[in-house]
């Protein structure tokens, strides 16, 4: 039903993004403006430029999406806006949007924790013939975020793992800096390594084999360092190497999260780093689990999965009030 539409604003990081869902969870509209190009120059997110391009965007995106939808604000039955975790001028613009257009209109705000929605993606209805049933196992590999979770049921997350040092989509980005790539450096790195041979170079991969599924990967990139320095290498092979060895640990700690969930129904990967062929490969085959992965627009921050973690939430009766503060650091 249209009346339980929902509006989405996801705004925690470098994407300005705003979606409208119908009551069934239908996509209705969705847009999302990529910052990469305002923060490239600067090899990565600077949090003031972010802040301020959010602000210009947003309103303008959200005036999009509902035109396209054919709603007025006041015919919607919620808004959602990630309330954390993430950059913290982000996260203020994004959300104060929401409750500002909100109380306006006399709607409940959710405040959505961004982790729980890429969590929630994967029950959209439609995505995948069958939604995964609770509990399955969440992988989140972006450029902010590394870490494995216990979907249990809405609202019922248990963190298996995390990195100690930086996030997988980070080490690829740094991967690629080192070997003269442009940032983001993930997708130019996988187009160099095509053409490498990964035994060629010899490269350490961390956490591989202990209990739990933590992560690191600052050993990793050190070594990506000292193999670039020593002048001895094909930057393709050093490429190749690297991605076979993150390769490697993501499927282990994927293994190792089963083997902490076994009643698992699926494998729920997220985060710009699934685009990674070799990555994916590498995943299908760790473990006996159904490896879902959501079309890259759904991977990656959008606003969908915030409207549809909102919808779930107002389904379940629930809602914020408009006292709720953004939240930088907030874990699951
Ligand atoms: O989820 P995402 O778009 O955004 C945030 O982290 O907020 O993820 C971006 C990350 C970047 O670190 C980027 O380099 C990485 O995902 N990435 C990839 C590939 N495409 C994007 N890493 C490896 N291989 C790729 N094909
Ligand atoms: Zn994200």
């Amino acid at each position: 039903p249209l009346g339980q539409s929902v509006l989405g604003i996801e705004s925690s990081c470098d994407e300005t993004a705003a979606a409208v869902l119908d009551g069934e969870g239908r996509i209705l509209a969705e847009a999302v403006f990529t910052q990469s190009e305002e923060h490239a120059r600067f090899g990565g997110v600077v949090p003031e430029i972010a802040a301020r391009a959010h602000l210009q965007r947003l309103g303008g995106l959200v005036r999009g999406v509902l035109a396209e939808a054919g709603l007025g604000v006041g015919e919607l039955g919620g808004i959602a806006a990630t309330a954390g975790p993430g950059l913290i001028g982000g996260l203020v613009v994004g959300a104060t949007f929401g409750k500002g257009l909100a109380m306006g209109a006399g709607l409940p705000f959710i405040g959505v924790n961004h982790l729980e929605a890429h969590a929630l993606t994967a029950r959209l209805p439609g995505l995948f013939p069958q939604a995964p049933a609770y509990p399955y196992l969440l992988l989140l590999v972006s450029g902010g975020h590394c870490q494995c979770v216990a979907v249990e049921g809405l609202g019922r997350y248990r963190r298996l793992g995390t990195t100690l040092d930086d996030a997988v989509g980070e080490a690829f980005d740094k991967a690629a800096k080192l070997l003269g790539l442009p940032w983001p450096g993930g997708a130019h790195l996988e187009r160099l390594a095509a053409t490498g041979d990964a035994s060629a170079v010899k490269l350490p991969r961390p956490m591989l084999g202990r209990p739990g599924c933590d992560f690191s990967f600052s050993g990793l990139k050190t070594a990506v360092a000292q193999a670039v320095a020593k002048g001895l290498y094909r930057p393709q092979d050093i490429a190749a190497a690297f991605q076979t060895s993150v390769a490697a640990v993501v499927a282990d700690r994927a293994r190792h999260a089963h083997a902490m969930l076994p009643g698992a129904t699926a494998l729920v990967v997220a985060g710009g780093v699934a685009a990674n062929q070799t990555v994916r490969a590498s995943l299908a085959a760790a473990t006996p689990l159904p490896l879902l992965a959501p079309p890259l627009r759904l991977c990656t921050d959008n606003a969908v999965m915030v409207a549809w973690a909102g919808l779930e939430r107002l389904r379940a009766g629930q809602s914020d009030p408009m006292a709720l503060a953004p939240r930088p650091r907030w874990p699951l």
